[in-house]
């Protein structure tokens, strides 16, 4: 169920956005605000977190999130609209996988520990665009906090969630190894390559871009249920398609490797999202120097 969205200006000068949940969706509202509680989640591409309350709202009682507003709204909208260069496609998808890195680490930035997150639902509706061509990871209501402490049983009933189309084979599967709390990192790893699939699709370095479409849009209906899913993605092996065009642009050819790997059938061998960020650190350091004449990622 989508929740209720109110924008409004406050008198501090910033737009905030009021998430209001109803009764039935209280569960989802204690988890992001227990999620977003903790001051060591603050980043620039991590939704940024206000306040929390419980309003009456005339007999019944409705729970507010209160974030920033970000007026461009999700990156599907985004996309939808906008054609990207490859400077944009590098912001977006740059800051993307630093959140998810962030999110992710065991570390903030200034080098204090942290728990690390597993958002568990990670599509182009639950990321924002901010600033243009920056996304912001938001929707929080089914992220884990995957504290060490924790035992396989506190996660036992934590296996299968999220969006089917989005799911990881191991999730279709439901074969996921709760003794490791790895696998929760890996399961959103293979959410984002999707993701970063759908901002690549809408680049024009490729040469003709298409209108967008969701990842499996072509093949599936609006709402795919995980029987549909699982046929594709676990006993078909499917992935979106990347086609050759795409691998003439070098940095492209780079960034559809790293998507490659992020969506491989077996959790163990994708990329750590950290991994995926001193990537994109090392594309954008490389195309800054050389102009992207003839960049060391060349094979
Ligand atoms: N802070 C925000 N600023 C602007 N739009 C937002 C904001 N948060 C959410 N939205 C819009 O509302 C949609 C649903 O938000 P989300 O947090 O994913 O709620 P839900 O739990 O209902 O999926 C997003 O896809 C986006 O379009
Ligand atoms: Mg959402």
């Amino acid at each position: 169920m989508e929740n209720q969205f109110n924008d409004f200006h406050l008198t501090r000068g910033m737009d905030v956005a009021v998430k209001i949940f109803p009764c039935e969706e209280y569960a989802s509202w204690k988890n992001e605000s227990q999620i977003f509680a903790d001051a060591n989640l603050k980043h620039d591409s991590i939704l940024q977190f206000l306040t929390a309350e419980e309003r009456h709202s005339g007999l019944q009682k409705e729970y507010w999130l209160i974030t920033a507003y970000h007026s461009q709204g999700n990156l599907k909208d985004y996309l939808s609209r906008n054609v990207l260069s490859w400077r944009d496609l590098q912001k977006m998808a740059g800051s993307l996988v630093s959140g998810v890195a962030h999110l992710h680490s065991d570390y903030t930035a200034s080098g204090s520990p942290k728990i690390p997150i597993a958002h568990r639902d990670i599509k182009s509706t639950n990321i924002l665009i901010k600033n243009e061509q920056e996304c912001v990871l938001c929707d929080f209501g089914i992220a884990l906090r995957l504290d060490p402490s924790l035992t396989a049983e506190d996660f036992a009933n934590s296996g299968q969630v999220g969006t089917a189309r989005y799911m990881a084979p191991e999730v279709l599967e439901s074969r996921v190894n709760l003794e490791d709390l790895e696998s929760f990192k890996q399961m959103d790893v293979y959410s984002m390559a999707l993701v970063l699939w759908e901002i690549a699709s809408r680049c024009d370095v490729i040469g003709e871009v298409k209108s967008y479409e969701l990842p499996f849009g072509s093949k599936v209906r609006k709402q795919p249920c995980m029987e549909v899913m699982r046929d594709i993605v676990l006993h078909g092996r499917g992935r979106p398609e990347i086609p050759s065009n795409w691998l003439a642009h070098q940095g492209m050819r780079f960034l559809c490797d790293t998507i490659t790997e992020c969506w491989d059938h077996d959790p163990e061998a994708r990329l750590t999202a950290h991994c995926v960020a001193e990537r994109f650190n090392l594309i954008t350091q490389i195309d800054l120097l050389s102009n992207s004449e003839n960049p060391p990622w060349v094979r």
